[in-house]
């Protein structure tokens, strides 16, 4: 019931972005899937970035998905929204079911918010970068809302066979959508000498798989971080510190694409 009330008042906060007359709409897609309700609202609040309305345009959407599970979403979504946050105003939402990004905050301390989806229907101007987490095997047209939602979508991959799997079946369903803003991003990656990390970037990069250039390393500071509910440069350990410099490079890495991407929007 609480749930429901939320929802009618997210409804009703969002419809006065889009105008009286879309809130019978809203209210109806909030209560079918509220999923459904914040992807809806975020390319409502997309077709709103024009050059009458540059309310949002610097607003940067980064959602992480994929059709596998257990491949580091949660923890690339926390530490890339870690550094954002220390750029400008930063809200990572956490779209899971498992609520996995909102017990991680509750564990201890992140310092931007972590908003569970149903609060997070209509927020958007006032922040910076939107973070999206997103559960394990989305249907096709949920992977379709959630890239056409945002202006970059990860998608992480350990090196191992079936993770690999996984990714290329989630990239099958985005190129059946037509969507060109993603990119892989290979995680959990063993240490040299184990070659695993390598082959799978030479592989992927010969069949054309846009690949972040960074990799980020299997390392134990990031379970740590994790159990603890902060960022991994805030736990003891030893290579703390190199944890962290991997999702710094993934982060401006993705600023950059995203950059890049509208500036060759706004030519064309
Ligand atoms: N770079 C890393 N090195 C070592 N362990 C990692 C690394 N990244 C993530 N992990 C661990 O791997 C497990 C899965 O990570 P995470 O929860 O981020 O994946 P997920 O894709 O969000 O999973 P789910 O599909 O269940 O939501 C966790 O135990 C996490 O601590
Ligand atoms: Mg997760």
């Amino acid at each position: 019931m609480a749930e429901q009330r939320q929802a009618i008042d997210s409804a009703q906060a969002l419809s006065h972005y889009v105008g009286a007359n879309s809130i019978h709409l809203v209210l109806l897609v909030t209560h079918v899937n509220p999923f459904l309700a914040f992807f809806f609202s975020a390319r409502v609040l997309q077709s709103f970035d024009t050059e009458e309305c540059k309310c949002y345009s610097a607003t940067v959407k980064i959602t992480l998905a994929s059709m596998k599970g257990g491949v580091a979403k949660t923890t690339t979504a926390v530490h890339v929204a870690a550094y954002l946050a220390e750029l400008g105003p930063t809200v990572l939402i956490d779209a899971d079911p498992n609520n996995s990004a909102c017990s991680w905050a509750k564990r201890g301390n992140l310092r931007f918010p972590v908003l569970p989806l149903l609060k997070a229907i209509g927020i958007g101007s006032q922040y910076e970068h939107i973070i999206v987490d997103t559960q394990a095997r989305p249907k096709p047209e949920e992977l379709r809302d959630l890239v056409e939602g945002c202006d970059l979508l990860i998608v992480p991959t350990t090196p191992d066979p079936l993770s690999l799997e996984g990714m290329m079946l989630t990239l099958s369903t985005l190129k059946r959508f037509g969507a060109e803003n993603y990119r892989v991003l290979l995680t959990i990656v063993p240490p040299e000498p184990i070659p695993e990390g390598k082959i799978a970037r030479q592989e992927l990069e010969a069949v054309g798989i846009p690949l972040f250039k960074h990799t980020i390393r299997r390392l134990m500071a990031f379970q740590r971080a994790a159990a603890d509910g902060v960022v991994v440069n805030e736990v003891r350990d030893r290579n703390a510190r190199l944890a962290a410099m991997d999702y710094e490079y993934i982060a401006e890495e993705s600023l950059a694409i995203v950059e890049s991407r509208s500036r060759s929007v706004t030519a064309s």
